[in-house]
């Protein structure tokens, strides 16, 4: 059985006091809900050691949205793993489409980065995803697996064990047009596919989330696939009621 995962990407959203009173809110109607589903929540930096002490002993586990390449030293504006993870974070959402597209990450900065959470103890939620343009032109497979294989094949058996796949298509991010059940089933197990040609059958374990207009609406349809493990969730994350009634999507 592999594990069920709800997370919450709050981008570059709330005040630290607006993200404390939406933890709250959060780690209260988790406890409605089975331990079967895992729930994550990544605020921004500014809000990790706040929410890391609200949602304590609460089953609701952090990440952040980023970490930096480099382990320290003169990089102003950056923000090491080795912080994040001294903060009792747990997870860090690297390689989502808004940071390749807005800050030019590469699969070459990706591997740093992933180097960097991987030292520190933080498992990576790695997001992949085509855009559009791409989906149209029929290569959709083909840039799914190039930016698993640029990054994820560089990683140890031991480490793959922890990794969590985010599967995000650019155009379904932020425009209410999602995936549909099976857009998602069937390049959910392309994914897998393409992990399992490198690590083989732990990759049957992978968790791998759906992303994109994600909501309590079309989240049971989406989770009812066989290789849709959960969802990273954007928009819908930001409201405690929407994001718990994602969660409660498995139990249906
Ligand atoms: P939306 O759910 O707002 O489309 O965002 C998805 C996302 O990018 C999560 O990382």
């Amino acid at each position: 059985m592999r594990r069920k995962i709800v997370a919450g990407n709050w981008k570059m959203n709330t005040t630290p006091a607006e993200g404390a009173e939406l933890a709250k809110a959060v780690a209260a109607g988790k406890k409605e809900i089975c331990d079967c589903v895992n729930f994550i929540v990544c605020p921004p930096y500014t809000h990790l050691s706040e929410v890391v002490r609200i949602t304590r002993g609460t089953g609701v586990a952090v990440g952040a949205q980023d970490c930096a390449t480099e382990e320290k030293g003169a990089f102003t504006g950056e923000v090491s793993a080795r912080m994040i993870a001294s903060l009792g974070v747990e997870y860090v959402i690297l390689g989502h489409s808004e940071r390749r597209q807005y800050y030019g990450e590469t699969s070459e900065t990706l591997n740093r980065k992933m180097r960097q959470a991987y030292a520190n103890g933080l498992t990576p939620i790695y997001c992949v995803g085509e855009k559009l343009e791409e989906r149209e032109d029929g290569r959709h497979f083909d840039v799914v697996k190039a930016q698993l294989e640029e990054v994820i094949y560089h990683l140890t058996p031991e480490q793959f064990e922890r990794l969590i796949v985010a599967y995000e298509p650019v155009w379904a991010i932020g425009t209410g047009k999602t995936a549909t059940a099976d857009q998602a089933q069937e390049m959910h197990a392309h994914i897998r596919r393409t992990l399992a040609a490198k690590f083989g059958a732990a990759a049957e374990q992978t968790p791998i989330l759906y992303g994109g207009s994600c909501k309590p609406s079309n989240a049971g349809e989406l989770f009812a696939k066989e290789d849709v493990d959960g969802g990273l969730i954007g928009g819908a994350a930001l409201e405690a009621d929407s994001f718990l009634q994602i969660g409660k999507a498995f139990l249906k």
